[in-house]
């Protein structure tokens, strides 16, 4: 749902009790986390109003390829471990702002980069990614881009999945995506490498 806050300005209504609408002069940006096909991800302070003084991290994605699905499935994980939670979202001219927690830490794909991964760990991310995996699920939603810069592992140890850019709501065994993709991950983490040759890539993921 889209509203107009009191300067004009659209906005995502969250609730009927949640009035508070921020604007980007509401954050001051630190630097750059990522970037991708359809925007951005900056870590952000909050300078003004509620979260006053606390970092952010905030999903800039161009108006052209807003998808209120990633919004929406943000809202539904929000609260439940291994998820960032969203806190506010609003439109700017050319943007979509998702305002979420900023998961201090590493993408796995990083991780992987630098040393291989204990079967401990492999097995202990597994655990958490199947749970997080089941909590969409029981909301009816798909992730549909598990891989490794799209986990990551903050600084308590734990996995958080992120970017529901491509998610959807889902369909008859369309679970079964989500499962190979993960398994795709476990296997990348243990062994440091994709369980199948370069050039098989793209005629694997497309079956
Ligand atoms: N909540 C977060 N906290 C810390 N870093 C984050 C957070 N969300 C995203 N990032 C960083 O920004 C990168 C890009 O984010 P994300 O994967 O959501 O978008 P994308 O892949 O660029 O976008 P899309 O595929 O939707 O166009 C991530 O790989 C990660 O390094
Ligand atoms: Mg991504």
């Amino acid at each position: 749902m889209v509203r107009r806050g009191k300067k004009g300005g659209k906005r995502h209504a969250r609730s009927q009790e949640d009035e508070y609408c921020p604007s980007l002069s509401d954050f001051k940006t630190k630097k750059l986390l990522g970037k991708g096909g359809c925007g951005a991800v900056f870590l952000v302070r909050k300078v003004k109003g509620p979260g006053c003084g606390n970092l952010f991290a905030m999903k800039k994605i161009h108006t052209s390829s807003v998808r209120t699905a990633e919004r929406e499935v943000l809202h539904a994980m929000s609260g439940q471990p291994f998820f960032p939670a969203l806190h506010w979202s609003f439109l700017t001219e050319d943007s979509q702002c998702l305002v979420m927690d900023y998961v201090k830490g590493v993408e796995i794909l990083e991780m992987m980069a630098k040393q291989r991964l204990t079967l401990a760990k492999v097995k202990f991310y597994a655990a958490e990614l199947l749970s997080a995996v089941d909590h969409l699920h029981k909301h009816g939603i798909v992730h549909r881009d598990i891989k490794n810069d799209n986990v990551m592992v903050d600084e308590e140890g734990h996995v958080c999945l992120i970017d529901f850019g491509l998610a959807k709501r889902l369909a008859t065994d369309q679970e079964a995506a989500d499962l190979w993709s993960l398994g795709v991950l476990l296997f990348e983490m243990w062994a440091g490498e994709f369980p199948f040759p370069e050039d098989a890539d793209r005629e694997v993921t497309r079956r």
